[in-house]
């Protein structure tokens, strides 16, 4: 892994600010992929495996997502912002690729969402509309997690102190 951050003070349970950001992207791949195996089922897969593979999505990008950005926008852009240039530019590209993600994100829960209630309707024009959501996502996803795990949260890393990152840990156990 890039990227390890075990600060002083955390418990041995504990990953750290970076390392457990790190851990949501590992879920975003995770269900994405989930997205992209939905959208091409063989006609036939059993129902109960389509409600289970379209009811984590939908959960994932529906109500574990809005937490994750949050912690960016909201534990992390604060404490940063205004003492970097570089960083500033970093921080409002970030917020950009949020914004965009969040419309092809919303038609992802809804699909998903309707699937999970209705597996039958996975067929024809949802799966091809399934498909071009996770295609247009998956560039997006690309370029977003690059820009966050090579270059801003190693900037963020030499930033913030023990305290901060501290500060940060327990507002982010605090979403959920
Ligand atoms: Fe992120
Ligand atoms: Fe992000």
């Amino acid at each position: 892994m890039r990227l390890q951050v075990t600060p002083k003070h955390a418990r041995d349970d504990d990953p750290g600010v970076v390392a457990a950001l790190l851990e949501c992207h590992a879920r975003i791949r995770s269900f994405m992929e989930v997205a992209a195996r939905l959208a091409a089922l063989p006609d036939g897969t059993r129902h109960e495996d389509i409600v289970e593979a379209a009811t984590g999505v939908a959960s994932y990008f529906g109500e574990a997502l809005p937490h994750h950005e949050a912690d960016e926008e909201e534990s992390l852009r604060p404490r940063v912002a205004g003492r970097d240039a570089d960083v500033d530019v970093m921080l409002d590209e970030m917020t950009r690729q949020h914004e965009k993600l969040h419309g092809p994100t919303a038609t992802l829960v809804a699909l998903t969402g309707g699937v999970a209630t209705a597996p039958e309707t996975l067929t024809g024009e949802t799966a091809t509309r399934l498909g071009e959501t996770v295609a247009v996502l998956e560039p997006l996803w690309r370029e977003h997690l690059d820009l966050e795990e090579n270059d801003l949260f190693p900037a963020l890393e030499r930033m913030l102190g023990e305290r901060e990152l501290a500060d940060i840990r327990a507002e982010m156990r605090g979403r959920r």
